[in-house]
């Protein structure tokens, strides 16, 4: 088996990028984490990849200013001098343009703290509180130029409590990134994900029924 090489892209403390790294160490994984791209030079996770003897490279997107076009040439750059073949977004909080998107058809992933389409964009842990949604989760999907969109590979879901705060919340559904981000990234790296009509099929077919890790309490 090779073992398809990774890109995880942070711009935080980045412990789904750790959690990632904690996979791609079982030798029978189908991927290994080859690199860390930050955009912010104080990315806490940069600390966790070297500790875990993986190359890092910050590419500083207020170098570039406003423009994007040569903040991505430098990400694309570094992808492609590392034989990149999967890039995984994992908190990184920049909007990639179709110009970078369409360079990894299917091959580039986010994960998202919510259960979408619901709660796209930020403060998803407080709005779903706010909604009296009781029911919430994380998505694993394809990146599509749309924000928070793209075909869904993996969800997981927890249960809303009655006394629930947003950092509460937060903590449960991080448990749940956690999981389902290697086990998406590791069906990807497999070649069993494909996608027709915007949907994701595993081995041809619907993913399973549930189609979600069943809410925990
Ligand atoms: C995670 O909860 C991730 O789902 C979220 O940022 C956090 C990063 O934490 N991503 C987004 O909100 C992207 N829209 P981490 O750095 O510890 O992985």
């Amino acid at each position: 088996m090779t073992r398809k090489r990774v890109a995880v892209l942070i711009s935080g403390r980045g412990s789904n990028m750790a959690a990632l790294i904690e996979a791609a160490k079982d030798p029978a994984y189908p991927a290994e984490i080859a690199l860390v791209v930050s955009n912010r030079p104080d990315a806490g996770g940069l600390m966790t990849a070297k500790a875990n003897g993986i190359a890092t490279v910050v590419i500083d997107h207020t170098v570039y200013g406003k423009d994007r076009a040569a903040f991505e040439r430098a990400i694309q750059a570094e992808l492609e001098s590392h034989r990149i073949d999967i890039v995984c977004l994992a908190g990184f909080m920049r909007l990639l343009t179709p110009w970078f998107i369409d360079r990894w058809p299917h091959k580039l992933l986010n994960i998202h703290p919510a259960l979408l389409p619901a709660f796209k964009g930020l403060d998803t842990h407080k709005r779903a509180i706010e909604a009296g949604a009781k029911v919430h989760g994380a998505t694993v999907h394809f990146v599509v130029p749309e924000m928070d969109s793209g075909p869904i590979i993996i969800q997981g879901a927890v249960s809303v409590r009655n006394d629930d705060t947003s950092d509460a919340l937060a903590k449960r559904v991080l448990g749940v990134e956690h999981a389902i981000y290697p086990q998406a990234l590791k069906l990807v790296a497999e070649g069993r994900v494909t996608v027709a009509d915007g949907r994701c099929l595993i081995d041809g077919k619907p993913v399973p029924d549930p189609g979600t890790l069943r809410p925990s309490a």
